[in-house]
């Protein structure tokens, strides 16, 4: 404990929080571009994954008596690899898109795994990568499956 550099650790911990508010705001995207009911309910639960992840994480930054981010990064989305879901997508697209946005979370969270971090934050962080092996096993499958192939579809 007494080697963990705390100012460090909440630089990080806000790196995270500010990928995970673009993770946020790709899913608000991708689910504006989906027709697809079931699949709309199952990317709404992720975007709340990632809200969860926010709200956690900033907590643990509040304790260790910094200030947690309240926004995304506009600059960083791009920087960091996120891929835009535009008007432009239909469901494959949008879905595409989020792939490659989960694997972008993946990765960071399974790096950031690699460092040194308190109890409390490693609990919190190996639960969010956790959720973000679910996310995207999940939109792997869904794309393999083609599901919005499938089942009734809303008006929009
Ligand atoms: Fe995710």
């Amino acid at each position: 404990m007494a080697a963990i550099d705390f100012n460090r650790m909440i630089e990080r911990l806000n790196d995270l929080i500010a990928l995970d508010y673009d993770a946020v705001g790709a899913y608000e995207a991708a689910i504006n571009r989906i027709d697809v009911e079931s699949l709309r309910m199952s990317l709404r639960g992720f975007q709340q994954d990632h809200e969860r992840h926010i709200r956690d994480l900033s907590g643990v930054v509040t304790r260790l008596g910094g200030t947690p981010r309240t926004k995304p990064d506009a600059k960083g989305f791009i920087l960091k690899g996120f891929t835009a879901v535009t008007a432009m997508m239909g469901n494959e697209a949008a879905l595409q898109a989020m792939r490659g946005n989960e694997t972008l979370t993946n990765r960071t969270y399974r790096m950031a795994l690699d460092e040194d971090w308190s109890d409390e934050a490693r609990v919190i962080i190996q639960r969010n990568f956790e959720d973000e092996q679910r996310h995207l096993a999940f939109i792997e499958t869904a794309l393999r499956n083609r599901i919005w192939e499938q089942g009734p579809t809303v008006q929009q």
